[in-house]
């Protein structure tokens, strides 16, 4: 009998633990990564100690190196799980991610759509799931997100004339939602995006409807109402571009600043590093850590992941009033989606390297960084495909380690 993965050749099945690691095996990391991933498709596997284990299937992807255990002391490594996963049907994915990570943020369960559909109505059965899922693990709990333009229902900036809501309304609103959230997940979530992309990319703030109804200071009112729900809790401001737009980043230390001089809590900023091969490059990423721990808050890279495909224009999604984010979408063409088959290998080594020298970055700042979350389990979990085939997390569409999770994994322990 064969085992046959995506990647490695075909592994015979052993009756009993292998008992052997010779010389060449032991200096070839090819080869100690390949019985890893072998391990992961079911067979007997060597430890890193080259300790021979015996393993049933089932727990031998739990064999692997496991990122929590060699982040620096008091770091957070954390993954973005979605309702099949805190649920416990992808019962592969809840496996890798109980071994791996020590952190959860939930892709979608937490959002303002998914939680408070109608103005009298909260929806918690799934949401209440998530939080177990995680404290049963003994995970940092962390909630996405509070206040955004997005993936939130129209009723919460609607006014009675069809129009923008006035002022008191919409604040009444926030509070409202605020307050039951945040109160009901009291000393169980750990830290809140409290307010999730405020900025345009020039650094002033967007337009959204929350700012239109409320004016400037909602930003600050979201912050203020967190903390009284919760005054344990710790309090984020979350965006994208903070590593490649100056300006941008310059609107996120202007919203730090303020709160701080108001004396509104605030304890990190999440860089959302939804990034590329080409951008941000490692002397961008480590200026915008420089730039951001200097405030004085921590910093958290909180959405990771490499695009690796090529940009396509894409129709802008309206503004959202509730509306669902994924559009129907046209067949891609070839040159649009040039990876169907599989990851050439020199991509696969240009991803594994981004992400060591990202990580090298990182570590750099190991003092002011307190949390690294990956924006899904596995490519195939991930955002980024959208009726294409992409490639940018660290584990594949079989759950396999890729080499990016061999070399992160390896740039942890040298450090
Ligand atoms: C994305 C989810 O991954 C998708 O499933 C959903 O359809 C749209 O939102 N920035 C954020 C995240 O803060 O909430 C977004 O998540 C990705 C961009």
């Amino acid at each position: 009998m064969t085992v046959v993965g995506c990647c490695v050749e075909p592994v015979p099945v052993l009756s009993s633990p292998p008992k052997f690691a010779t010389d060449s095996m032991r200096n070839d990391r090819r080869v100690f990564t390949k019985s890893l991933t072998a391990g992961v498709a079911g067979v007997w596997v060597t430890s890193d100690r080259w300790t021979s284990l015996g393993l049933v299937p089932a727990v031998a992807a739990a064999q692997t190196v496991a990122l929590k255990d060699v982040v620096p002391k008091g770091w957070l490594i954390g993954v973005a799980i979605n309702q099949n996963q805190s649920d416990g049907r992808d019962a592969v994915a809840v496996e890798l991610v109980s071994r791996q990570f020590n952190a959860i943020t939930p892709e979608n369960l937490l959002k303002f759509q998914s939680l408070h559909p109608e103005p009298d109505r909260f929806t918690f059965d799934a949401q209440d799931r998530y939080v177990a899922f995680g404290l049963d693990r003994g995970m940092a709990v962390i909630g996405h997100t509070l206040v955004w333009h997005s993936q939130t229902p129209g009723w919460v900036w609607s006014g009675t004339d069809g129009g923008l809501a006035d002022r008191a309304t919409m604040l009444e609103r926030m509070h409202t939602h605020i307050a039951t959230v945040v109160g009901r997940y009291k000393g169980k979530i750990r830290g809140w995006d409290v307010v999730n992309e405020a900025l345009n990319e020039d650094g002033t703030l967007r337009d959204s409807p929350w700012r239109r109804g409320i004016g400037d200071d909602y930003i600050a009112k979201a912050f203020e109402f967190a903390r009284e729900a919760d005054p344990e809790a710790e309090l984020y401001y979350n965006d994208y571009n903070l590593a490649t737009k100056p300006a941008k980043r310059a609107g996120a230390i202007r919203i730090i600043k303020e709160l701080q001089q108001h004396g509104i809590r605030i304890d990190a900023v999440g860089e959302q590093g939804h990034w590329r091969l080409q951008s941000p490059t490692t002397t961008e990423i480590d200026e915008a850590i420089t730039e951001l721990r200097a405030t004085g808050v921590k910093v958290m890279i909180t959405e990771l992941d490499v695009n690796l495909l090529p940009t396509v224009a894409a129709p802008r999604p309206a503004l959202s009033t509730g509306t669902p984010q994924r559009r129907s979408l046209e067949p891609a063409s070839p040159a649009a989606n040039p990876y169907v088959n599989g990851l050439p290998d020199d991509v696969q080594q240009a991803l594994a390297r981004y992400y060591a020298d990202a990580f090298r970055v990182f570590l750099r700042h190991r003092d002011a960084i307190t949390r690294v979350t990956f924006w899904g389990v596995s490519d195939g979990d991930s955002w980024l495909n959208r009726g294409r085939m992409n490639h940018p997390l660290l584990w594949d569409r079989q759950r396999h380690p890729k080499p990016a999770f061999d070399e992160v994994t390896r740039v942890l322990m040298a450090r």
